[in-house]
């Protein structure tokens, strides 16, 4: 229960959440968190959850610490007592009931990717600019833009430490497809989640690397594949990574893997590789950029280190070093632990609703915005268009509002 004086305590941001599995857990301990970690403007306030099953979703509320449940998306946005929905959804609902949110007044933090078409996105973005008029905020969960070594990557970069980009290297590897008996969750099936590792994997590394470059992607070159073309039913309830397979198989169809390359709005050539069938790697997001003044490295499997060579150091002496990025003037340090005591994915979560609170009480917009998500969203419809036509390079139509 919140203990603090009433006249001293922040006021309240009511937060409403749809989905409560993978995403809806992890979303629960940044809301959770974040409040006692940070000095917010706002308080957050885990007001209430969304899901279909009355019995199922009244347990997640109270593991996850939601004061209310309802069983319809359309009550969670109607109640007063919720002024930020927060959309953890598989990414067929999320244009739906953003837009629905948007349009009663609430302000919107909707997972990756933004939408499961272009043509979803572009009316999420419409939505959001019709509500940024009349004061709400929307915003994108790519939430490893919160990776303290990720942000601090994009200063040094923002900051020349690299001089004129040259390459743009990301993969990001899982495999817990590798099995070909892996169910047919809703993650296989197009109609759900719009296509497979690209818009899971590459999604995120997409906006990675135009986040950290600080410039887009203008046109791409692509193969994608699925291995394993058929698959079991789910014999039962399934999230997207658990569930148990029947006896009956149906097509997958969606993309095992996709690896593309891909042109800066600079010249810097770019390359990326998202899979799920990378046996023995389980969440490996790897990047190297190199620049004409230095490089950085990182892995997502050692996120609290960013490595970073300095060309214009003596070659005798220049050579990667290790930066462990856990001091109290790194970016979201100063509220965590003291130096060398790591973070970990779960703060990624606490750090996006920070930044979402705080642009809230300012009225800033946040990012990445929905304009960020639809450029996105553009890039993997190219990719699917450049794969189907064995990798013709095709441009990325612009998205007009800037990519921050
Ligand atoms: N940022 C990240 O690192 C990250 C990681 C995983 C997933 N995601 C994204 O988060 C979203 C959810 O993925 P997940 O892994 O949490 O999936 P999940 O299968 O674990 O959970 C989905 C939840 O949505 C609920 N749901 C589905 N349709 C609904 C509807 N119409 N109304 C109400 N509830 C509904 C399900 O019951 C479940 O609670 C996807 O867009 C996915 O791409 C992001």
């Amino acid at each position: 229960m919140e203990q603090r004086d009433s006249g001293t305590a922040p006021p309240a941001l009511g937060v409403g959440m749809v989905g409560y599995a993978f995403m809806g857990a992890a979303h629960s301990q940044g809301w959770r968190t974040v409040g006692h970690v940070f000095d917010l403007p706002l308080r957050p306030v885990l007001a209430a959850i969304a899901g279909r099953d009355a019995h199922a979703v009244r347990a997640a509320a109270d593991k996850h610490g939601w004061a209310a449940a309802e069983t319809d998306w359309r009550a969670l946005i109607a109640r007063d007592d919720v002024q930020l929905v927060d959309i953890c959804t598989p990414g067929d609902s999320h244009a739906e009931i953003a837009i629905a949110a948007l349009e009663a007044g609430k302000h919107v933090l909707c997972e990756k990717p933004l939408a499961n078409s272009v043509a979803e996105a572009q009316a999420m973005v419409t939505a959001a600019e019709a509500a940024r008029a009349r004061g709400q905020l929307a915003m994108v969960g790519f939430n490893y833009r919160r990776v303290p070594a990720l942000t601090f990557a994009r200063r040094l970069i923002a900051d020349g430490r690299l001089g004129t980009l040259r390459h743009v290297r990301v993969s990001y590897l899982q495999d817990w497809l590798v099995d070909p008996d892996f169910p047919l969750t809703w993650r296989l099936q197009r109609e759900h989640a719009g296509s497979g590792a690209l818009g899971d994997l590459g999604a995120h590394i997409v906006d990675l690397a135009q986040y950290l470059a600080g410039e887009v992607l203008v046109g791409v070159s692509a193969q994608m594949e699925t291995f394993v073309k058929e698959r079991p039913r789910p014999d039962g309830a399934s999230s997207g990574l658990t569930a148990s397979g029947g006896p009956r198989r149906a097509p997958v169809t969606v993309d095992d893997a996709a690896v593309f390359t891909g042109r800066l709005a600079s010249g810097a050539l770019a390359t990326f590789e998202a899979t799920r069938m990378a046996s023995g790697r389980k969440n490996a997001l790897r990047l190297e950029i190199n620049g004409a003044s230095g490089s950085l490295a990182f892995d997502l499997e050692r996120l609290n280190e960013l490595s970073f060579h300095d060309h214009r150091e003596p070659a005798a002496t220049a050579g990667f070093r290790r930066i462990v990025v856990t001091e109290a003037e790194h970016p979201y340090l100063e509220g965590w632990w003291p130096p060398g005591h790591a973070l970990g994915y779960e703060h990624t979560f606490a750090h996006q609703a920070r930044d979402l609170v705080e642009a809230i009480a300012s009225g800033t917009d946040p990012m990445p915005s929905f304009a960020d998500g639809l450029q996105v969203q553009r890039v993997l419809a190219a990719v699917e268009e450049s794969a189907q036509k064995n990798a013709v390079y095709t441009p990325v139509q612009a998205v007009e509002a800037e990519v921050r």
